[in-house]
């Protein structure tokens, strides 16, 4: 299903919309999803309990608003901040490089969400979280398991599904703490653990958000970025020739087109009167993230791939005070894969016409997306861009 018309429509024509059917407040213009984001009037903790069913986040830095937020939050950075991404991004890198050598040792069509983005969602988790070989494919099972966690629609026996799933990763989570503190082992989540700011259960309700909240939309942003890149030759042949700083800015645009999280809740504390009209006090309000970047009053050719776009205020990554803590690891992670792919299969094709967008709302992504990676270049790590000309 392409959304995208209907956000234009309601962008052009009711900014703020209020629908009769669901009682909620849609947000599509960038104006107004910026200010409520940034707005103390329009509450996170209200907006995640207020959603269509009971859900299953721990108590976390989302389900929280000032001064409890920032509490959790300050400390949520030894596991996402500056400092622990720079301690693990050697470690991905080599994560991404092992994973294009399974991948172009495989014959015939690969998913490019079970085959690639998957996979390397795993990975990137086992570097913050330290988790030894072995127990990659359990993490993997119950990062699964916990995501639909993340999707309002789920039905009940779906729900329930994930709130048990999450009580397995908790328990598992703090089993791995444990071992790192006898062990001594360093990583971002044993940093995490060791913080005396922290109760246990918050702590592990961060672990836990970091999973509900980014397993699966890190793993769908790669079949996204897939799906906008490879029908368009000039922009592939971009991103093989960028420098990590460069691919950055190509993430950020990626996720621009197809944010992985097209809108996010809120619930108004007061009555607000915002660019696009007034909502009223005990709104149930839809920020949709994914409608107000592509909002033609702010982007040029809103609907076209410009990867070197900047400046880029999309809001995909939210804003305020609930802005993803993840943002940094997301580019980098990205940044990392995309180009190393692209040079290490220059045949990369993908079967554009079978590409199939799930029903799901959240996260977006496809459901089904086969590429065929084609004979690996003979550079073994892809670095070598020149190579390639010659
Ligand atoms: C492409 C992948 C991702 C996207 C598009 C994304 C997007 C978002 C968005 C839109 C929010 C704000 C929600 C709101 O304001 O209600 C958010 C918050 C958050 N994200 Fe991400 N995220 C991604 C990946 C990740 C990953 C991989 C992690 C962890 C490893 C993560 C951890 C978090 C956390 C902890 C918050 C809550 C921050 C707070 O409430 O202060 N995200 N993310």
């Amino acid at each position: 299903m392409n959304p995208y018309p209907a956000y234009r429509w309601l962008q052009t024509y009711a900014p703020v919309y209020h629908d009769p059917a669901t009682r909620m407040w849609l947000l599509t213009g960038h104006a107004d999803c910026s200010a409520a984001l940034r707005s103390d009037a329009f509450s996170a903790a209200q907006g995640q309990q207020g959603r269509a069913r009971d859900d299953a986040l721990p108590p976390s830095m989302l389900t929280t608003d000032a001064p409890d937020h920032h509490r959790l939050r300050a400390p949520g950075g030894l596991l996402l901040g500056p400092e622990a991404i720079r301690s693990v991004a050697d470690g991905i890198g080599h994560e991404v490089d092992a994973l294009l050598d399974r991948s172009g040792g495989r014959a015939g069509e690969l998913d490019a969400a079970t085959g690639i983005g998957q996979p390397l969602a795993t990975a990137v988790y086992a570097r913050l979280f330290g988790l030894e070989d072995a127990e990659r494919p359990r993490f993997e099972e119950l990062a699964r398991a916990v995501s639909v966690n993340l999707d309002p629609m789920a039905g009940p026996a779906a729900a329930a599904a994930g709130r048990a799933a999450m009580g397995e990763l908790n328990r598992f989570l703090d089993a791995v703490a444990k071992r790192h503190a006898v062990t001594g082992f360093d990583c971002p989540l044993s940093r995490l653990a060791a913080d005396d700011r922290l109760t246990r259960p918050e702590m592990l309700g961060i672990l836990g958000l970091a999973v509900v909240g980014g397993w699966q939309p890190l793993a769908e942003t790669v079949g996204n970025a897939l799906y906008w890149l490879l029908p368009r030759p000039a922009a592939v042949e971009y991103l093989r020739r960028s420098d990590e700083q460069s691919a950055r800015t190509a993430v950020d645009e990626l996720l621009r087109l197809e944010a992985p999280i097209p809108f996010t809740a809120r619930v108004t504390t007061r009555e607000v009167e915002l660019p696009g009209g007034r909502v009223p006090a005990d709104a149930r309000v839809l920020a949709v993230l994914a409608a107000a970047n592509r909002d033609p009053a702010v982007f040029e050719r809103p609907d076209e791939l410009l990867l070197d776009r900047s400046p880029n205020p999309h809001l995909a990554f939210g804003g305020g005070p609930h802005f993803c803590l993840a943002a940094l690891l997301v580019r980098q992670t990205g940044a990392l894969l995309l180009p190393r792919l692209l040079r290490r299969f220059p045949a990369v094709a993908a079967y554009q016409e079978r590409a199939r967008w799930d029903d799901c709302v959240l996260p977006r992504r496809l459901a089904e997306y086969p590429l065929e990676l084609g004979p690996r270049h003979s550079d073994a790590r892809g670095r070598n861009t020149n190579d390639m000309e010659a």
